[in-house]
């Protein structure tokens, strides 16, 4: 290589290296002047991340817990006008509870339970004395969404041993003025096996959950009740024959039963016998003595053939229109001969009197709505259903001291809305208050509501 040559190489790699150093000296340069700022948008970043983190947490903790103001004074009437059909409501709001439960975003109780409201039920501890009645939850779908409303108990169904369609629609309407309805659901059911695959897997699930068996959890061997899986709370679940089943065949009407109860009661702390729809042609006519001593028998004898240490309790609901002495006393004497354990005293009215308060104006619409038929439903029910309460307990009283037998229980229902009610029925004889209606209308804090009127009445010393 010639001295011009080499000499020309080194001029050139000495020209790259010093290139490469001013490069170099530029970007720190560069990188000296825009630190500051990338500093300040990091700053800004984390602010407003810290920020949506905080009001997506409160959010979440506000819209999930029974208390919030959205789930009394939003959420219902919001359905109303989304849904003008009261049945589409009644699917959409089971349908977006369940899909909630699945996420973990479903309301749900975040206050205590108070001790004063502890219970018995039925041998058992029950955390509060409030039940959700049948027919919001037909078809067991969402017991575990019931119970973390804050329920003690929850009953589900009604459930015939087949598939049933019920009557054509329309056939659920609202009389927003009485914060009433009026249904002829006429027991749409999707039928007992249905029902018992899904409480089953339920069943299944839980055991998993916590390391046992299936048949640890249904031999009491998992601390909980095996029909509610949770403690100091019980699931019943009620049955009643198919549409189609005549009446007035008594064999055909305890096979329908039997039939439920042989694929239910395993899920159930109680079974409940539901012959008081006033939507089913002749199921009210059930409750005659003889016939509904025998219908009961037949439950008792199979729920004591149940597979599981403890089994299911029994309990009767019956209708608020056969009310007089002698229909009270015939269904008291059909409870104590067949040995069920207990009545559930009232459901929705055939009777349409004295249920609009005296001036009170209701649109065409509603007019309309109460004089459709089916069963009636909200606190117009209310004053009826204190009266027989006590009734039922007055002639339970009586047919015990007779016999000697042990005291029946008696669950409530028919337009309990509040607190100061719950109490009263209490007080009139039954161990446990339940509500529907004044759900549809209060929104999902309602028993959370009730409990805490409950509570602040106790305390007070009113009650
Ligand atoms: C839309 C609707 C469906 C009902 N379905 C059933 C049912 O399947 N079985 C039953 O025993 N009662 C059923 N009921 C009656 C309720 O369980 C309750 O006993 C009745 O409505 C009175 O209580 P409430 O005034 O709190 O609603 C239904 C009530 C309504 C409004």
């Amino acid at each position: 290589m010639s001295a011009s040559l080499l000499r020309s190489r080194i001029a050139a790699q000495t020209t790259g290296v010093r290139a490469a150093r001013q490069r170099i000296a530029n970007e720190q340069r560069r990188n000296a002047s825009s630190s500051p700022r990338s500093t300040g948008s990091s700053a800004k970043a984390l602010v407003y991340g810290t920020a949506l983190a905080a009001s997506t947490l409160f959010a979440y903790f506000y819209t999930t817990d029974t208390r919030a103001f959205v789930h009394r004074w939003v959420v219902p009437p919001m359905m109303r006008i989304i849904f003008p059909d009261a049945e589409d409501a009644h699917h959409a709001g089971t349908a977006a509870l369940k899909s909630l439960y699945a996420l973990n975003m479903h309301p749900r109780e975040r206050v205590k339970e108070a001790e004063e409201l502890k219970t018995e039920v039925f041998g058992t501890e029950v955390k509060n004395p409030i039940g959700i009645s049948a027919g919001l939850d037909k078809d067991g779908e969402i017991p575990d969404v019931l119970f973390d409303l804050g329920a003690g108990i929850v009953e589900v169904g009604g459930c015939t041993p087949l598939p049933q369609g019920g009557n054509p629609k329309p056939r659920v309407f609202r009389v927003p003025g009485l914060d009433g309805m009026v249904n002829r659901y006429g027991l749409n059911s999707r039928g007992a096996d249905d029902m018992a695959i899904r409480l089953r897997d339920r069943l299944r699930r839980f055991a998993r959950s916590i390391g046992v068996t299936e048949a640890d959890v249904l031999n009491d061997n998992a601390g909980v009740p095996p029909g509610s899986l949770k403690s100091g709370r019980l699931l019943a679940v009620q049955i009643a024959k198919n549409k189609d089943t005549d009446g007035s065949n008594e064999k055909a009407v305890a096979d329908d039963h039997v039939y439920c109860v042989k694929r239910l009661a395993p899920y159930a702390d109680i079974l409940v016998v539901n012959v008081s729809s006033p939507n089913t042609p002749g199921l009210r006519d059930l409750q005659a003595t003889g016939p509904l001593t025998r219908l009961l028998s037949a439950v008792v004898d199979e729920a004591s053939r149940t597979n599981r240490k403890n089994k299911p309790k029994v309990m009767v609901k019956v209708s608020p229109d056969e009310d007089d002495d002698d229909q009270v006393s015939g269904i008291v004497a059909a409870v104590a001969n067949s040995g069920v354990d207990g009545i559930i005293v009232g459901n929705t009215t055939k009777r349409r009197t004295g249920l609009a308060p005296q001036g009170a104006r209701l649109t065409a619409r509603e007019q309309k709505a109460l004089a459709e038929d089916g069963g009636y439903s909200g606190p117009a029910l209310f004053e009826r259903t204190v009266r027989l309460v006590g009734k039922y307990r007055q002639h339970l009283q009586a047919s015990s001291l007779k016999e000697g037998d042990e005291q029946k229980t008696l669950f409530a229902t028919g337009g309990i809305t509040n607190g100061h009610q719950a109490l009263q029925v209490l007080n009139a004889g039954a161990s446990v208050a339940m509500v529907y209606t004044g759900m549809v209308y209060g929104g999902a804090g309602t028993v959370t509501r009730i409990k805490g009127e409950m509570r602040d009445e106790i305390r007070a010393g009113k009650a």
